[in-house]
């Protein structure tokens, strides 16, 4: 077994054995490990959720003091502890409803938007980066001053237009892949952390 398979099949290994629903819950826990996106007592909105694996993980970092949403279009499982709407981030009134829910504005905003993929990586990569922009209004709406964000990014042309634009509305951005992710895909998270506004 190649050392990427090995090491693929460790977190699925691991995410099955600890009730994770994907292997991408340990890529949210290893950037917390690092940069602590998401503390105790947060409110923490997930937005691209599905199958909730990042979700799951929050509850966790979160724990009883915290408030989790996840927003997806896809249909996701109840999560014990969080709340799900089935919603396409690029419809403005879903604000509205985050804004219901939590009451006031949150913590952390983590972003792992992928599109369904074309194959036609500068496609893929205009139209990720689009998600993310639609992640950010969503954001400047929601996020509270000093708050965090994560943007997963597919690397490409646009790439360091958006980190040029998150770079004016944070304190700081740190660009990283966790061990999580795998080493051919061109996935980036860009960590963003103390929102200014
Ligand atoms: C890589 S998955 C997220 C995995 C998740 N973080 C986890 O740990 O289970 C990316 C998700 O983005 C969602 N997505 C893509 N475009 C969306 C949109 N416009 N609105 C809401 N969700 C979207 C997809 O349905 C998909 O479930």
């Amino acid at each position: 077994m190649k050392l990427l398979d090995a090491r693929k099949d460790h977190y699925r290994k691991l995410a099955h054995e600890q009730g994770f629903r994907s292997r991408a819950a340990y890529k949210l826990k290893e950037l917390n490990q690092s940069y602590r996106i998401i503390g105790p007592g947060f409110y923490v909105l997930d937005l691209g959720c599905a199958p909730g694996g990042w979700t799951q993980m929050a509850v966790k970092l979160a724990g009883n003091q915290g408030k989790v949403m996840g927003v997806d279009l896809s249909y996701v499982e109840e999560i014990p502890g969080a709340h799900i709407i089935r919603e396409n981030i690029e419809d403005e009134h879903v604000v509205d409803e985050i804004m219901d829910y939590f009451e006031r504005k949150v913590n952390a905003v983590v972003c792992d938007l992928s599109p369904k993929v074309s194959g036609n990586w500068s496609v893929d990569h205009a139209k990720q980066i689009s998600l993310n922009y639609d992640c950010t209004k969503i954001m400047e709406k929601v996020l509270t001053h000093k708050g965090n964000a994560v943007f997963k990014v597919f690397d490409g042309e646009y790439s360091k237009e958006f980190k040029d634009y998150l770079k004016k509305k944070f304190a700081r951005i740190t660009v990283t892949k966790p061990k999580a992710s795998r080493k051919q895909s061109s996935e980036l998270y860009y960590v963003c952390l103390g929102f200014t506004g």
